[in-house]
């Protein structure tokens, strides 16, 4: 739900990804207007190209990011499942975004408006700006977290290799055995190419 709010409240323009009738990718800027427990909401013009991509498909993929330069940059990335849930919600987007006012100023240009919930998903949250870099993955609505990175199994034998070469120095010993700060780790996988007795493996 952090993750949901920081969308909404801190980055709120977000890209999204759609396919489209030719199955190509494409993209398009969007505002991510609310959010609950385990939704976000959206509104779009059922004229739109993006209206039609949604309605085929159902699915979407977007990267928000919120800061003044790449090293103090928060990124949110979702994957997830969108449906139309009609009109009955535009009206609190509006008092919560009151300046869709401007763009839609009056009842009838509102007509071809219609409200999107992203209902279930998968995200990641990758945050530049501290050091090491911090990074965690969420999910909402009854969506699994996607296992991603690397992880340290009990082939170790210890040699310290892998933490030479880490750039963001995100690994440590237990017990003579090297284990991976998940929540620090870039997932650029020099532990996994460097290890001589393939010992790192690749989550998912
Ligand atoms: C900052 C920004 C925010 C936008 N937010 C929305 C939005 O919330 N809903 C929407 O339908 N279009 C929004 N747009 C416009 C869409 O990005 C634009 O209509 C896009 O071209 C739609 O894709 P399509 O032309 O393939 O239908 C926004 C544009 C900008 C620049
Ligand atoms: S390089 Fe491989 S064997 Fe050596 S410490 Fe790292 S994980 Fe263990
Ligand atoms: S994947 Fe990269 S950042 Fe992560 S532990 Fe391995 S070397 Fe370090």
């Amino acid at each position: 739900m952090q993750a949901l709010k920081y969308i909404v409240e801190q980055i709120h323009t977000v890209v999204i990804a759609t396919i489209d009738k030719n199955k190509e990718p494409i993209t398009c800027a969007i505002d991510i207007m609310d959010y609950d427990t385990d939704s976000l909401y959206f509104l779009t013009a059922k004229g739109k190209n993006f209206y039609n991509r949604l309605k085929e498909h159902g699915r979407l993929a977007f990267t928000g990011v919120k800061g003044e330069n790449t090293m103090s940059s928060i990124a949110v990335s979702v994957r997830a499942e969108a449906r139309e849930i009609g009109t009955d919600y535009l009206e609190r987007l509006f008092e919560e975004n009151p300046y869709m006012y401007e763009i839609y100023p009056n009842e009838e240009s509102r007509n071809a408006l219609t409200v999107f919930q992203i209902y279930k998903g998968m995200g990641e949250w990758f945050d530049l700006s501290k050091k090491p870099i911090e990074r965690g993955s969420f999910a909402f609505g009854m969506a699994e977290i996607e296992k991603t990175g690397y992880k340290v199994t009990q082939q170790c034998k210890g040699c310290g290799i892998c933490q030479s070469v880490c750039p963001q120095n995100c690994i440590r010993f237990i017990e003579k055995r090297a284990v991976i700060e998940q929540k620090n780790c870039l997932h650029c996988g020099n532990c996994f190419a460097k290890c001589p007795y393939g010992a790192i493996i690749k989550k998912g």
